[in-house]
């Protein structure tokens, strides 16, 4: 199946958009064509959290009756999967949902729901100030759809945001509508615990839970068994995993996960996303160490590179905690691991010289690659509450170009220092400029792009890079003894 991918073009978009990121993307589910009855068109903003959910939302109403259409017109029901991070991504939403009311004017009988995040934090709210939405449906709710759809057949308005302490909708198999059948998100973990003060998401997502480790592995068994290549386990905070079975017997901590998953096949690589600096132990770095089909990639966010705003923050670690996790990811892994982070500028009474600090640790850290933002206040965070909003939009402006500027530097180091080596490369697509050259990644998670040869989808690559863009490494097959 094709993925549909709209590009918005975000002020606050990072460099480079990767999969599990809150990125200014927008997707479209695509079709699914088994004949039934109604359709359903699903719109899913945000991160990767989102779109795995609306996997499962998709699985729950084809089970009711409902196959996804990409074609807006022909909907029966039409579901907006929101997100709230930052001010912007709401302001989408609301823009969307104005499109959609032109629609419903010409299509009196289309329904209108909106999922995720925005509908977490708005509640019933959203019913009142806009109009066209039938249906508010928060992330722990999703099993109560058909119920709520049927009330609104019914000619009612639907809500329900009731957050849960268990759910994790471990029994219900998504249908991979985001899917190139070569690699597929698994969520092991939904909520978030640890209340950074600039942060939405524990207010959306409630408590943070652990799927049961049997149903992940069987997860990725079957995805193995369908022909998948990787799967990327997915948390908010993956490195807090902690499952124990009903009876206490068995304990599984993120670290043991893993080895579980990358043992299940040596064919499949194993990624996951995202990691909290205060939580990654070195027993999952030796774990990334001992197995070469874990990708040597960590998503390790920083936010802010001073130790006074880190602690505004409530991040729970320091400067020099941050540092120390490098040292260890350097020491257990060498160079050869890629790492990544999230920046924000212009936090609350950030002054000029800590400011600065974020780009010193950039410079010490040379990351890979960076998602970088300029704080956004969000309602009911601990920031909107007690902190001062202060630093004005120019000047949170000027410094994220700062970082930006300077992350560019250091991608195109890390790209070239690419050149003149060979990659194992999974093939994932036809590349997007041509045709005749396939496109993957290698374990660090550059693209590569190379010519297609006998090669296709889903196989291992070897491949020479000889070249770079700024954001995806040259080069061609070679034989590897
Ligand atoms: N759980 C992940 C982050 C998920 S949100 C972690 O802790 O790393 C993704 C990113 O959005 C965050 O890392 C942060 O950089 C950014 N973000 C979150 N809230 C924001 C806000 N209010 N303003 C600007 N950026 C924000
Ligand atoms: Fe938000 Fe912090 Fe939780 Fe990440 S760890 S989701 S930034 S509260
Ligand atoms: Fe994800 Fe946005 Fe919610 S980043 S968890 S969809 S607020």
């Amino acid at each position: 199946m094709s993925q549909q991918l709209l590009s918005l073009d975000f002020l606050d978009t990072p460099a480079t958009p990767a999969e599990h990121q809150p990125s200014g993307e927008v997707r479209v589910s695509p079709a699914t064509r088994t004949g039934r009855q109604r359709k359903l068109y699903i719109e899913s903003y945000g991160c990767q959290m989102n779109f795995s959910d609306s996997e499962i939302v998709s699985s729950i109403l084809f089970e009711e009756g409902f196959d996804t259409t990409e074609d807006l017109a022909v909907a029966d029901l039409v579901l907006l999967n929101t997100c709230s991070i930052r001010e912007k991504a709401e302001q989408t939403v609301r823009m969307r949902l104005s499109q959609i009311n032109g629609h419903k004017k010409r299509n009196p009988g289309l329904l209108v729901g909106v999922l995720g995040c925005m509908a977490e934090r708005l509640k019933t709210k959203f019913l009142e100030e806009e109009k066209i939405v039938d249906l508010v449906v928060g992330p722990d709710a999703y099993r109560d759809l058909p119920r709520l759809i049927k009330e609104v057949d019914g000619g009612q308005k639907a809500v329900n945001v009731l957050l849960s302490r268990e759910e994790t909708y471990a029994d219900i198999t998504p249908v991979r509508l985001n899917s190139n059948g070569v690699s597929a998100f698994v969520s092991i973990m939904r909520g978030c615990d640890n209340m950074c003060s600039f942060c939405v998401v524990p207010f959306t997502r409630g408590r943070e839970r652990s799927r049961d480790a049997h149903s992940i592995v069987q997860e990725c068994r079957d995805l193995v068994a369908a022909g998948y290549k990787e799967v990327t386990l997915l948390g908010q905070n993956v490195d807090s995993y902690k499952w124990a079975s009903e009876d206490e017997q068995e304990h599984v901590n993120f670290a043991q996960l893993l080895e579980r998953v990358a043992l299940i096949s040596p064919e499949l690589r194993v990624r996951f996303s995202t990691s909290h600096p205060k939580d990654i132990t070195d027993e999952v770095l030796y774990t990334m160490a001992r197995h070469e089909n874990i990708c040597k990639y960590i998503h390790l966010p920083a936010q802010s590179g001073n130790s006074r705003i880190l602690k505004l923050m409530n991040r729970t670690y320091d400067r020099p905690w941050y540092e120390e996790r490098v040292q260890a990811i350097r020491r257990i892994l060498g160079t050869e691991c890629a790492i990544s982070t999230d920046m924000i500028s212009g936090f609350c009474s950030e002054t000029e010289e800590e400011h600065q600090d974020t780009l010193s640790l950039m410079e010490y850290v040379q990351y890979d690659m960076a998602y970088m933002f300029f704080y956004s206040e969000r309602p009911g965070t601990l920031a909107a509450r007690k902190l001062e909003d202060d630093i004005p939009l120019e000047i949170k402006k000027r410094r994220l170009q700062e970082v930006i500027d300077l992350q560019q530097k250091s991608s195109r180091l890390r790209n070239q220092l690419a050149i003149g080596k060979v990659h194992k490369v999974l093939v994932e697509n036809v590349s997007k400029r041509s045709a005749e050259h396939l496109s993957g990644r290698n374990s660090q998670n550059q693209v590569v792009v190379f010519p297609k040869g006998d090669f296709k989808k889903g196989d291992y690559v070897h491949v020479l890079v000889h070249d770079c863009t700024a954001s995806t490494l040259i080069g061609e097959a070679v034989a590897v003894s």
